[in-house]
């Protein structure tokens, strides 16, 4: 029988990083998305010097920025430093205009409820020169007052749909995701299952921005995506994703667990093209695309890295609808998989992309 979330496709709040323990911890397997915020730090130096309205920053008595789905750390804090660091030397060089009066520095640091707010506490410099505050909430709805934000940052984090869409697990719709757990190598119905609700989640985090950002504020968009014309199975994430659902099957061939619930089991995640995010940026409206990069990263060079990376994003979601027993002997089996398939999962796709949205000035 299913469970109320899988009747409705939401997963509440089963998303990563909810692993606390050795080698699942995300503080300690998320050096892939390091890697990404070290590579952004240059391109938001640029953004906010050539950018960021000097108005901006003559007109705010606290510069406040958001960083929307930072988990616990260390990523966002140095995201955040990046950020702060960038505006403040902007600040420097409008002293005079600014009557030697720099804004206060007000950082929200947003995430689902479940985040471990206090472990991200815990590990912000003491001698940071902002004021902190968690946010907790979806960044798929209002978080913010109106015209009460500056700069917003996300990295890794829009890729997680604000959950499974509906059709994937109705046994009677054309879009039935039976035996697999992700779109990538499924029928024409899944995909555009996955894109409509992906659409419907950006509409609902442009729209939520859009009022929360004051005209002339910059977002920093960072998300793992596929180039323009790639086909999502030639995708690396997606092909690690597909590997763990032929795992789950595995075990179910074993009947460990039931192919039923395996059927009831999808991730919600999508990966962009930027035609994509461009679709929905227009739609929207409320911004302008003031900058688009590529952020290609390498593979992590052995198969145990990529298994417990993973393990990491999704071993709490797992758990709440496998249990707990199953977990040690789903990773042997993925991390054999990733082994076995290392040399063909080399020549996958692994690309981030790097948006620079501004609010525009009316509607
Ligand atoms: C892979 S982690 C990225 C963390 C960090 N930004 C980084 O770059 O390392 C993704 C984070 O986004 C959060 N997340 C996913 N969907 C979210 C949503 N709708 N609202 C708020 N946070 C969300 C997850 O809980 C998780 O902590």
């Amino acid at each position: 029988m299913a469970l109320a979330a899988e009747e409705t496709g939401i997963l509440q709040e089963a998303y990563p990083t909810k692993a606390r323990d050795g080698l699942s911890n995300y503080a300690n397997s998320s050096t892939h998305e390091r890697k990404a915020t070290v590579f952004a730090k240059e391109l938001i130096k640029t953004a906010i010097a050539e950018k960021l309205d000097k108005e901006i920053l003559l007109s705010s008595k606290t510069f406040c920025i958001a960083d929307l789905g930072c988990s616990v750390g260390p990523n966002t804090v140095l995201a955040v430093q990046n950020i702060f660091e960038a505006v403040e030397s902007k600040c420097q060089y409008y002293l005079h205009e600014l009557n030697s009066q720099i804004p206060d520095f007000q950082v929200f640091f947003n995430d689902y409820t479940s985040n471990d707010f206090n472990l991200l506490f815990t590990s912000l410099p003491n001698d940071r020169r902002y004021y902190a505050a968690g946010v907790p909430g979806s960044f798929y709805g209002p978080l913010f007052p109106e015209n009460s934000l500056h700069f917003v940052h996300s990295s890794y984090a829009i890729q997680w749909l604000s959950g499974v869409p509906k059709e994937v697990m109705n046994k009677n719709s054309p879009a039935w995701n039976k035996g697999k757990i992700h779109y990538s190598k499924s029928g024409d119905e899944v995909v555009l299952a996955y894109k409509a609700q992906c659409d419907k989640d950006m509409e609902q985090f442009l729209q939520a921005r859009a009022k929360e950002i004051v005209c002339g504020g910059l977002m920093v968009l960072i998300f793992p995506g596929v180039p323009n014309g790639t086909h999502h199975s030639q995708s690396l994430p997606n092909m690690i994703l597909e590997l763990l659902g032929s795992c789950l099957m595995d075990l179910a061939r074993k009947g460990i667990i039931s192919e039923e619930k395996v059927d009831y089991f999808n991730m919600p995640t999508y990966l962009m093209s930027p035609k994509e995010l461009e679709a929905a940026v227009e739609r929207n409206g409320c911004f302008t695309i003031e900058g688009m990069e590529g952020l290609p990263l390498p593979l992590p060079s052995d198969s145990s890295a990529v298994a417990s990376h993973l393990r990491a994003a999704v071993e709490g979601m797992i758990k709440l609808h496998f249990g707990e027993k199953i977990l040690d002997e789903l990773f042997d089996c993925y991390r054999k998989k990733i082994d076995e398939n290392f040399s063909i999962l080399k020549s996958g796709n692994l690309v981030n992309f790097f948006f620079l949205l501004k609010r525009r000035a009316a509607n």
